[in-house]
């Protein structure tokens, strides 16, 4: 079942959103060759609790972390560690920041130092899929125009878009339905209606979409080590058309 979420309830999660989104814009300073992202882990605790907010992924499922921290060819749910990182590198920062019981989801990759053109370029595409994503997140339309406007456009640049992790309602837990797929074909599936909260994070990769797992139960990789990136907004559809309850 899908709950719609009424215009208090989305007020509610776009002030986690807002905080969120303050914690990201922070992170972006802070990311430079030789910081880690144990450091980035702590940062995000002490602004949250600042806040007076809660890192709703710590405890999750048995997850330990306030942020996921996934570098290079890891494409999501990486644990922040105390490598530093080096010119070259990009990293992701996966965060749900819960305030007053209303939650919100934001992921966004940084590089660090300098990167290669062809990183430049999967991040550009990455971020560009996901407002093209955005842009279906329409009253009338269908999830799987989501999912095609993000892999016709990242596929056409050619990149592959990650199938084993989707984007996903959100509410007072952080998975809800409806999915949302970033692969699919338009005019195929559920209709978007006024009051779904959901995010949109597709995982686009330089080589092939299939993953592999970590020991850790968690962490997933590409099969061929080549990078990933991920951009993700919670977003709520209003008669007014998609409201990013993450924007920075
Ligand atoms: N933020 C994640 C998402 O985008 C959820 C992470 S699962 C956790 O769906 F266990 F790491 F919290
Ligand atoms: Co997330």
């Amino acid at each position: 079942m899908i709950v719609l979420k009424s215009e208090r309830e989305i007020q509610a999660m776009h002030e986690s959103g807002k905080i969120l989104a303050g914690c990201h814009r922070e992170i972006a300073k802070m990311i430079a060759p030789g910081v880690t992202t144990w450091e980035i882990e702590e940062f995000v605790e002490k602004y949250l609790k600042q806040a007076g907010a809660k890192p709703e992924q710590k405890g999750y499922k048995g997850y330990e972390y306030a942020t996921c921290a996934s570098i290079n060819e890891e494409i999501c749910h990486g644990y922040p560690r105390k490598t530093p990182l080096k010119s070259g590198d990009i990293v992701t920062i996966d965060m749900v920041v819960n305030h007053n019981g209303a939650l919100a989801d934001s992921a966004w990759t940084y590089k660090v130092g300098t990167v290669s053109e062809e990183i430049e370029r999967l991040l550009s595409v990455t971020k560009e899929s996901l407002y093209r994503g955005i842009e279906q997140a329409v009253i009338g339309n269908r999830i799987g125009d989501i999912g095609h406007a993000i892999q016709s456009y990242a596929e056409g640049e050619g990149f592959s878009v990650v199938r084993d992790f989707i984007g996903h309602g959100i509410g007072p837990s952080i998975h809800e339905k409806p999915e949302i797929p970033h692969y699919g074909l338009p005019h195929k599936g559920a209709r978007l209606k006024e009051g779904m909260v959901f995010t949109i994070e597709p995982m686009i990769n330089v080589g092939t979409y299939k993953v592999v797992r970590h020991p850790n139960g968690w962490t997933a990789s590409t099969a061929d080590n080549k990078y990933s990136a991920q951009y993700e907004h919670t977003i709520a559809l209003t008669k007014n058309g998609p409201l990013i309850l993450t924007e920075q």
